[in-house]
């Protein structure tokens, strides 16, 4: 057992079309932990900080300019070598290329709007984590089961 804690962003287009439920049920019922749950209008400064890597490219724009457009939902996820269980459960970048079985494979067709975005090592976890939970906000202890002593 090797436990981490992923970043996930349910991104604008799957806000948008009502599939925040479809897509947290996945994680769920993989058996990962969903440990922190926000709905925000990302700032332009945290975007930029979260996707620095592609800060130069010629697709930053369009990235920045989908991902302001309207609430996202950023979730701390947490289980068994969690960070590449939800990169497969998600499927490869492009939606029309993602495998069946996948959530960007089974629920879109574009590269943009490609429905959700997750941490691609450990080390990018930890920094996209801090970025979106700042220290002190992601509290939920995963270890207890309240309903258990009942
Ligand atoms: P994400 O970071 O959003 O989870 O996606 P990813 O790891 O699968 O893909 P990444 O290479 O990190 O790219 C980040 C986002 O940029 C857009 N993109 N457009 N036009 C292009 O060539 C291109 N390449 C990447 C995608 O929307 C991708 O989610
Ligand atoms: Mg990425």
């Amino acid at each position: 057992m090797s436990e981490q804690t992923t970043l996930v962003l349910i991104k604008p287009d799957a806000v948008q079309r009502g599939l925040m439920g479809e897509i947290i049920a996945r994680f769920e019922r993989k058996g990962l932990q969903i440990v922190g749950l926000k709905m925000l209008q990302a700032p332009e400064d945290v975007v930029g900080q979260h996707y620095a890597e592609h800060k130069e490219k010629p697709f930053y724009p369009a990235i920045l300019s989908f991902i302001t457009s309207s609430p996202l939902v950023a979730l701390a996820v947490r289980g068994n070598e969690a960070v590449a269980v939800v990169r497969n459960l998600m499927g490869s970048t492009d939606g029309r290329k993602a495998a069946p079985g996948t959530i960007r494979g089974d629920l879109g067709c574009s590269m943009g709007a490609n429905l959700v975005h997750g941490s691609d090592s450990l080390e990018s976890a930890e920094r996209e984590l801090a970025l979106w939970f700042p220290q002190g906000t992601l509290t939920w202890d995963s270890a207890a089961k309240p309903w258990l002593d009942a």
